[in-house]
């Protein structure tokens, strides 16, 4: 595991207490997944896996919506799996997304709520194939390329670091699921904006959720009076009528099918 890998658990696992609390925009995408989800599947999944479960918000509604089905909760910060709600359908797991700890064809749903964009996408999306039954599903949320775009603006007016996490597009995610066997591809995305009070509370917004940079680049001091009066300013053209500091989130909706003739052979990726 990379040293940015290490950071991004332990980031996590330290947010859990706080989760819930902060994590807005989680809940939002998480509901909005959850309808498409409804929308989508209408017979139960026997065995459905929610990758990155965090402290387990998703698990009362899934259950809800399909009484019948058995759930696994899996996750790679301790802290977080300890906090998903208990019920006899509902297995936890500590794992590590480019791994999975589940068994190859044995989940008919794989449910993961914004916890892609944190991951090298190609080696999950192949571990989500591995543990999907021929004909099993992936529905999951990331993040879009344009996502806290005003924030980036503000920073590259004062240093070119890597102040904020970089995020891929839709359309290239969608190639990707194409290119690994994926069948029934379908990935749009849809803007969600938030707003704050000063850009110190977009900036604490992110590291309470464990999704602030960590990439090795970054900057590691804190923030400076005069570095903050400086993003601020920077920040001036997207400010709204009231004052308040927007920032954009792009999210990312993938669904797409594991083939029912798939043998689960090793993949060769088509280019
Ligand atoms: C933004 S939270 C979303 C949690 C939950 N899905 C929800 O909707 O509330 C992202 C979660 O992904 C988990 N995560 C990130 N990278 C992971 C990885 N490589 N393997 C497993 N879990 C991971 C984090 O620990 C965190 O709990």
């Amino acid at each position: 595991m990379s040293l940015e890998h290490h950071l991004i658990q332990a980031s996590f696992d330290q947010a859990a207490d706080q989760y819930e609390q902060h994590a807005v925009l989680q809940k939002e995408s998480l509901l909005r997944l959850l309808e498409r989800l409804g929308d989508d599947l209408k017979t139960a999944p026997g065995q459905i896996l929610d990758l990155g479960c965090g402290t387990g918000w998703a698990v009362p509604e899934l259950l809800r919506m399909y009484p019948e089905s058995q759930l696994i909760a899996a996750d790679f910060a301790p802290s977080m799996v300890a906090k998903v709600p208990e019920h006899p359908q509902v297995t936890t797991r500590v794992t590590d997304a480019h791994a999975i700890d589940v068994h190859a064809q044995s989940c008919d749903l794989v449910f993961s709520n914004l916890m892609m964009q944190w991951c090298d996408e190609s080696t999950v999306l192949q571990e989500i194939k591995r543990a999907l039954k021929p004909g099993g599903i992936v529905h999951l949320t990331t993040m879009g390329e344009h996502t806290l775009h005003e924030l980036k603006h503000a920073w590259a007016g004062i240093d070119d670091k890597p102040h904020v996490n970089q995020f891929v597009p839709a359309a290239q995610i969608a190639d990707l699921a194409m290119r690994l066997g994926f069948e029934d591809v379908i990935a749009d995305s849809e803007f969600i904006t938030m707003t704050y009070a000063n850009v110190v509370d977009v900036m604490r917004d992110l590291k309470n959720i464990g999704a602030h940079n960590v990439d090795h680049n970054r900057h590691k001091g804190l923030m400076s009076a005069k570095v903050i009066k400086q993003l601020t300013q920077n920040y001036a053209e997207f400010r709204s009528e009231d004052g308040l500091f927007p920032a954009t989130y792009e999210l990312v909706y993938l669904r797409a099918r594991k083939p029912a003739d798939d043998k689960g052979l090793p993949l060769k990726i088509k280019s």
